[in-house]
């Protein structure tokens, strides 16, 4: 055990490039730390982690933080946004919500999207240039926005709109931001708002064979969907599934190219791909630090003392190494037992679109390898300091 004192700056560089070394000092001297100046407790236990993500006392809805700023200067669209989103309803409209939208999200729902996604994956590998290519910057960062998008039914002339929209929503829902950049971040999201407004007038008048009029048109035991509802859930659609697949596609390729004897496997046998993807959830967890909860009342943990309203951060990639449930687990390995993943993370918010990031990973990692056989690595990835994610801004690659 080290007797440095643990320190965290997520902005560090080593600790975005590794947060092992850091994550693993936390699991093995400190599994329910007080990190001041995040004003949050770590969790990096998978157990403590997993019964954590289930316990009723404590709750994903923000506004339960004993720091929570007031929302008085934030736009009226935002707030309403949160307000109605699946992070904040009670439990039984968030269980009508989640009812009402679970089937577009099935596996055979997901099954019946490839074909979309294939046709997006071509389109975008038709305008790059194989010699210099940007895995993250010409193809993974536009895919997920691009199908989510395209799912809903958003047509080509918003796509831009909507993603800008995408990104200024992920950034707000941080809550340690800078007053003023959190303000001004909340501002940007506005037009984003008025758009999607005016593409549910448009799907209510002429609904088309897309998400969004079948929400709209969505009856369940005479219940529909309010239309606050309905916008909230597609600004949570695109918060939670843009970013967070980007990076599964990033590190399934690096982990690929860094491995070449499962890269061998893998070309040979197309069939070990849902394998690799699932190590890369487990090996390479996309977020900076993790999944938040708030307590609603005092819990100990471990012999500390959680009080009413206190930030929990769940440190998934933490858990996700722990050695006690994945041994050797820092080791990339597609040939793994199954074991109790918490990538989508557990309980009554488990992820809604984990079947469509498989199937999106599933696609873009069979095209880029059968198109490519000599793909290589041409530089490091580059990460950027990010509120929620290890986010990987760049991946330099040679595909011919
Ligand atoms: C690799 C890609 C993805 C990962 C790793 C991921 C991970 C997660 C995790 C960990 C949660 C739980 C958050 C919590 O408990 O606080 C979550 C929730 C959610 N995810 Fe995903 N996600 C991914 C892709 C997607 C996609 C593609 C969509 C939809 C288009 C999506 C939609 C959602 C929604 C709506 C929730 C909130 C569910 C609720 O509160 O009931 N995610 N996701």
């Amino acid at each position: 055990m080290s007797t440095e004192p643990i320190v965290i700056d997520t902005s560090d560089p080593a600790f975005l490039a590794n947060p092992y070394p850091l994550f693993r000092r936390l699991r093995n001297e400190a599994p329910v730390h007080w990190w001041d100046r995040g004003h949050m407790w770590m969790l990096s236990r998978h157990a403590d982690v997993e019964a954590t993500l289930k316990d009723p006392r404590f709750t994903v809805d923000n506004r339960k933080w004993r720091f929570h700023r007031g929302n008085d200067q934030l736009p009226r669209e935002l707030i309403d946004q949160a307000e109605n989103g699946l992070f904040q309803l009670g439990s039984t409209d968030h269980a009508r919500v989640r009812r009402l939208v679970s089937p577009s999200f099935t596996p055979r729902a997901a099954a019946k999207r490839e074909l979309l996604v294939q046709e997006i994956v071509d389109e975008l590998l038709a305008k790059i240039d194989p010699q210099s290519f940007d895995l993250v910057a010409d193809f993974a960062e536009h895919l997920p926005f691009l199908v989510i998008g395209r799912i809903l039914g958003i047509s080509a002339e918003h796509e831009h709109e909507f993603r800008e929209w995408g990104h200024a929503l992920i950034q707000v829902t941080f809550p340690l931001l800078p007053p003023d950049e959190h303000l001004a971040m909340a501002r940007s999201t506005v037009p984003g708002f008025g758009l999607l407004e005016r593409v549910i007038e448009e799907r209510r008048r002429s609904p088309g064979d897309d998400m969004l009029s079948s929400l709209i048109q969505a009856e369940e035991e005479g219940e529909r969907l309010s239309s606050a509802e309905l916008v909230s859930l597609v600004g949570g659609l695109v918060t939670a599934g843009s970013e967070t697949t980007v990076h599964l596609l990033a590190f399934a390729v690096l982990e690929l190219l860094r491995h070449p004897e499962t890269l061998a496997r893998v070309r040979e046998d197309l069939g070990l791909l849902p394998g690799v993807i699932e190590e890369v959830l487990r090996h390479d967890n996309f977020g900076g630090l993790g999944v938040a909860r708030f307590a609603l009342e005092e819990v100990e943990i471990r012999g500390q003392t959680i009080a009413k309203g206190d930030m929990v951060m769940l440190l998934l990639g933490a858990a996700m190494h722990d050695e006690d449930v994945w041994p050797d687990a820092e080791r990339f390995d597609i040939d793994r037992e199954p074991a109790p993943n918490l990538s989508f993370g557990r309980g009554p918010h488990f992820c809604l679109g984990a079947n469509l990031a498989r199937a999106e990973a599933r696609v873009a990692l069979q095209t880029l390898l059968t198109r490519y056989p000599d793909m290589q690595l041409t530089g490091e990835p580059v990460f950027r300091p990010h509120p929620l994610l290890r986010q990987m801004v760049s991946l330099p690659l040679r595909l011919q």
